[in-house]
């Protein structure tokens, strides 16, 4: 049954106070959908129970539940194929001539989702850095939900998940069979520190970050809210690092202290 419009309404108030993202209208049917997803993984009988519990004083965790089932977690291997072959051209051999004296390069994703992003940043380290075994190297993983930071820290995906941009020789060299499934292997995994962090709130301390990819996210926010995100990544940005958004995504019209470059055919902004 749809959801009634005050219900639908007491939703996208509760997501924007949890997780800053903006629901439009057409984007009810998902609303429901995801809604079906949190009765069965909490057991609860109805959207009309699920709804009063919200509602009720008590429903703080299960409020953070909703708002996090509601996020799009879209994603794949290597999105934007162009930027991570700029990380093997220009990024990553940049920031080692960089930190040299420190032998220390610390990569943030910031909205890493099942973790596709931060485990291709892996695998070009890997693949075409083999002297940075020597290094410290740091890919912390944040995103608002707890689920796909667990998917993440797994890195089991499915066939289909595997067909969309991951390139046979990657699957055959990073990646195990699991049944019907792939995981990542324990050497990609354990370079990813994972951590729940919600963009809207204060950021807890982060050690200044050379590379910082923020992509596909900053959509679901209102213009402020995009604005004061990045002005706060701005401080944890090392002085020359480079901070990466989504193709579809644009700093216009915002009051903000970066410089938009072009390299190697990718945009990154520096402060
Ligand atoms: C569309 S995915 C993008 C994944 C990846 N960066 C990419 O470009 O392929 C958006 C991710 O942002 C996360 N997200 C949404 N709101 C958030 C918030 N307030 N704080 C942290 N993460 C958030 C979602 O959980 C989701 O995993």
């Amino acid at each position: 049954m749809p959801l009634a419009t005050p219900d639908f309404e007491f939703l996208q108030h509760l997501v924007a106070k949890r997780s800053g993202n903006v629901i439009a209208p057409r984007q009810q049917q998902m609303i429901e959908q995801r809604l079906q997803k949190v009765l069965v993984s909490t057991g609860l009988d109805n959207v009309d129970t699920l709804m009063t519990e919200l509602k009720g004083t008590r429903g703080h965790t299960l409020q953070d539940r909703v708002a996090e089932a509601i996020t799009v977690n879209e994603t794949s291997f290597y999105r934007d194929a162009h930027l991570f072959q700029a990380m093997r051209t220009y990024f990553i051999p940049e920031a080692m001539q960089r930190n040299a004296a420190t032998r220390t390069i610390r990569i943030w994703c910031a909205a890493g989702s099942s973790g596709q992003e931060p485990y291709s940043m892996a695998m070009v380290l890997r693949d075409h850095f083999p002297q940075l075994d020597r290094w410290n190297v740091d890919i912390l993983v944040t995103d608002l939900s707890e689920e796909m930071l667990e998917r993440s820290r797994n890195g089991i995906y499915s066939q289909l998940e595997v067909n969309r941009g991951l390139p046979a020789r990657d699957l055959v060299r990073f990646f195990d069979r699991r049944g019907s499934r792939w995981q990542v292997k324990s050497e990609l995994r354990s370079m990813l520190r994972h951590q729940r962090l919600n963009l809207i709130d204060p950021f807890p301390p982060i050690h200044a970050v050379d590379i910082v990819l923020i992509r596909n996210v900053l959509i679901y926010f209102d213009q402020p809210t995009r604005q004061s995100i990045l002005n706060r990544i701005g401080k944890v940005l090392t002085p020359n690092g480079h901070l990466f958004i989504g193709s579809a995504e644009t700093m216009i019209g915002m009051n903000l202290p970066y410089e938009r470059k072009v390299i190697d055919g990718t945009v990154c902004y520096q402060t």
